[in-house]
């Protein structure tokens, strides 16, 4: 490989930037800025960024898997292949989840059944423990399956006990990632003693830093007169909350955004926190 590049033999090679669905509202909250004539207007991508990897963090139960399962089922119905690396829980639980997601999105469940593929990095501890083996995998599956998303769930398990290693290893995915041309998504914890809604997660800021945009999901328990009174809610509920906290790809809208988790697991965001607490 050349040592140094001129700008211009790069043409040709920057990657389109368009969305890749979620079918959620963080599909409006990237945008991009395009020239109409003669007039500069934004315009919603329509999802994630193409070819962009990731982060999505939060403490436990904010949600981060069950958004990382839908982004999964509504490509797959789509039509495009995934791969979904589960680190945290055997596969087979997946298989039920995704099912009850077909079924409450409307969703194709035979077409799923096709086009997710599955790595076991959670029952089979080789592919926690030798990192190579993992990419090696998922590079035979990303090119035998013809694979166009990649979820990893989660990231942190990757580095679990060596946190002094974090930096290195998600720069060793991200690399792989994007020499596979990959969209995908990082699944990271937080440590409890981390500010929630930060994008900091286990390992620091390491998946923050080196991913191209982070995701942060929080939930807070109304507990207090104040906040129920602020919020409009009820003692004792959940009130859950969405941020894209940064992209280095495109432009992306910085509020905080309400979401609920329906009965059937469903991510849904709803509105930005601003409109809840000034509609009470
Ligand atoms: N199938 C479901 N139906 C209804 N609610 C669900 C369902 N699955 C999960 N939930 C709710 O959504 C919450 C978030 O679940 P999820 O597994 O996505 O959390 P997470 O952010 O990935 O947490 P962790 O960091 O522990 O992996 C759960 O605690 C539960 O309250
Ligand atoms: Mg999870």
């Amino acid at each position: 490989m050349a040592k140094y590049i001129e700008l211009g033999k790069l043409k040709g090679e920057a990657p389109k930037l368009f969305g890749i669905p979620t079918k959620t509202k963080l599909d409006e909250m990237f945008f991009t800025i395009r020239e109409k004539n003669g007039k500069f207007v934004k315009e919603p991508l329509g999802g994630i960024p193409y070819q962009s990897v990731l982060n999505i963090t939060g403490i436990p139960d904010t949600g981060k898997s069950l958004l990382a399962e839908q982004f999964a089922a509504v490509q797959a119905d789509m039509g495009y292949k995934v791969l979904f690396v589960s680190v945290e829980s055997p596969v087979q639980f997946l298989y039920s989840a995704l099912k009850q997601k077909a079924n409450a999105l409307g969703l194709d469940f035979e077409k799923l059944e096709k086009n997710i593929v599955l790595i076991d990095a959670a029952m089979n501890s080789e592919f926690r423990e030798d990192l190579n083996t993992l990419i090696g995998t998922m590079e035979d599956a990303i090119k035998d399956k013809h694979i166009t998303n990649v979820i990893i769930d989660s990231i942190t398990g990757l580095y679990e006990h060596k946190e002094m290693m974090a930096r290195q290893i998600v720069r060793i995915f991200f690399n792989f990632l994007k020499k596979m041309k990959q969209t995908a998504i990082l699944v990271s914890q937080k440590r409890s003693s981390q500010d929630m809604m930060s994008s900091e997660a286990a390992g620091g800021l390491a998946v923050a830093h080196i991913v191209d945009g982070t995701v942060v999901m929080g939930k807070e328990l109304i507990e207090t007169k104040w906040q129920a009174n602020l919020y409009g809610l009820p003692f004792g509920t959940v009130l859950r909350t969405i941020r894209i906290d940064g992209c280095r790809i495109t432009g992306h809208d910085d509020r905080t955004w309400v979401f609920e988790i329906t009965e059937e697991g469903i991510v849904n965001i709803l509105k930005p926190l601003e409109e809840l607490v000034k509609s009470t």
